[in-house]
């Protein structure tokens, strides 16, 4: 606006204004601060044929992610100025957005093997990893599940391209991408406090923001202590953890964000914490681990394939020096498991993973012979599993055959899938 008021008042004598798109926040000294959303303002200016994009220097390098662009970072209104007047020259920031993605898209401050012992939860997690799959973590205090969690990213496979400008894309707008940084080249992991609303979690306000879930978008979404958030807050999620998109409406128009997460949650067997727990007592008394659990709605608990019990390792685990396998062997064998499931969903539009199959897919895909049908149906009625056990314990052990290059589920495959169904045990909280 201050350019277009100092152009028409003739203190910009230049043809070249029209050619620029100019964005910043112009403080009343004449300093210019960041702006939000700086990737999809670019990607725009580029498809309608803008020679160059001046906008705070902030923003510079995540803007010049798009090539064929010029981007130039600006601090003072009068560096503009003097550039249109002739007087200077800007230059220009140019991101080499490929060679800095490639080599930076392996790198990781966390590992798996910063984890002790763990080995069965481990297994899961790369089963998770490997087909998709939402999980829920269920153990005492200082357990390792948020430690755990946070390490997931390290074992799905690495970004692509296009994933890292579409997610880059959301951090954006919210204003979340720092001044060193151009494009995102790690999955997010997302971990909004339970207190969160269902505005913050899911997106919304008069003018619509992505919540946590957009944020998470091709990454992890961790909600820690399931229980503590509130019923309505999880209900809202229910929908966009079947369509990997949210929708906000408003009266005249309407906006789409992209929302493709795998969701991770944990929470304690019980309010005290120490329900099934080695060593330590649980002070709850009956019935009120049942009633717990039930504070998460049934619906959410059907959209989560893996169960998982989290014990703690023992403190003479924790102090040895063991050799423990790093994520990136772990995250090759993701990586083969997915391609195998790429190849499988080629015909399948949307459909990307194990997780993500139709009940009709699952029967198309998971071909049981007579043993193991025998087996899961003996299984589902000694452990008193519901019916809706069922289809997840079959996209389960599709994974795991998967993970194993096996064309057909056997029935190993479908037993350890069966051990990922905890929480829907007639025995669980009994
Ligand atoms: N298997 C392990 N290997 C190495 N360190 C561990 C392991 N388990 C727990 N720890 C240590 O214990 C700390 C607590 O773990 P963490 O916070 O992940 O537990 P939690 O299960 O999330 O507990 P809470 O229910 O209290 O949130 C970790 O930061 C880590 O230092
Ligand atoms: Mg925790
Ligand atoms: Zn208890």
């Amino acid at each position: 606006m201050a350019i277009g008021i100092l152009a028409a008042s003739d203190l910009i004598k230049s043809e070249k204004v029209s050619n620029y798109i100019m964005m910043g926040e112009l403080s009343l000294d004449g300093n210019l601060q960041p702006i939000k959303g700086a990737l999809s303002i670019a990607i725009k200016a580029r498809q309608e044929g803008i020679e160059g994009f001046i906008l705070p220097l902030e923003n510079a390098r995540e803007a010049a992610v798009v090539d064929t662009l010029k981007v130039y970072g600006v601090e003072t209104l009068s560096e503009v100025i003097d550039f249109f007047n002739g007087k200077t020259e800007l230059k220009q920031v140019i991101v080499n957005t490929r060679e800095e993605f490639f080599t930076k898209v392996n790198e990781c401050d966390e590992d798996f093997s910063d984890v002790k012992g763990q080995e069965n939860v481990k297994r899961a997690l790369e089963i998770a990893a490997a087909g998709g799959h939402n999980v829920i973590m269920i153990g005492p205090p200082g357990a390792g599940k948020t430690m755990l969690a946070k390490r997931i990213p390290t074992i799905l496979p690495p970004f692509t391209l296009r994933e890292a400008l579409e997610t880059t894309k959301i951090h954006s707008v919210v204003g979340k991408i720092d001044r060193n940084t151009s494009l995102m080249t790690q999955r997010p992991f997302r971990s909004p406090h339970h207190t969160i609303s269902d505005v913050a979690l899911v997106g919304g306000g008069a003018f619509p923001q992505p919540g946590e879930i957009s944020l998470a978008h091709n990454g992890v979404l961790f909600l820690d202590e399931l229980p503590e958030f509130k019923r309505q807050v999880l209900e809202v999620m229910r929908q966009p953890l079947e369509d990997r998109t949210i929708t906000i409406s408003r009266a005249k128009f309407s906006v789409e964000f992209p929302a493709s997460f795998m969701l991770v949650t944990s929470m304690n067997p019980c309010p005290c914490g120490y329900y099934n727990h080695p060593t330590k007592e649980c002070v709850c008394g009956p019935g009120i681990v049942a009633k717990y659990l039930n504070k998460i709605s049934g619906p959410l608990l059907d959209r989560i394939d893996i169960h998982l019990e989290v014990v703690p390792v023992p403190f003479k685990k924790l102090s040895e020096h063991s050799a423990t396998e790093p994520s990136l062997d772990i995250r090759l064998r993701v990586i083969k498991a997915r391609e195998i499931q790429s190849h499988r969903f080629s015909g399948n539009d949307g459909v990307f993973c194990n997780a993500q199959m139709s009940s009709k897919m699952i029967r198309q895909y998971v071909d049981l012979d007579e043993t193991s049908s025998n087996l899961l149906k003996n299984a589902m009625e000694r452990l008193g599993l519901s019916a809706r056990a069922y289809d997840r314990i079959l996209k389960v052990s599709r994974t795991i055959a998967d993970l194993e290059q096996c064309k057909n589920v056997e029935s190993h495959h479908l037993s350890e899938a069966i051990q990922y169904r905890s929480l829907d045990r007639e025995s669980w909280g009994g």
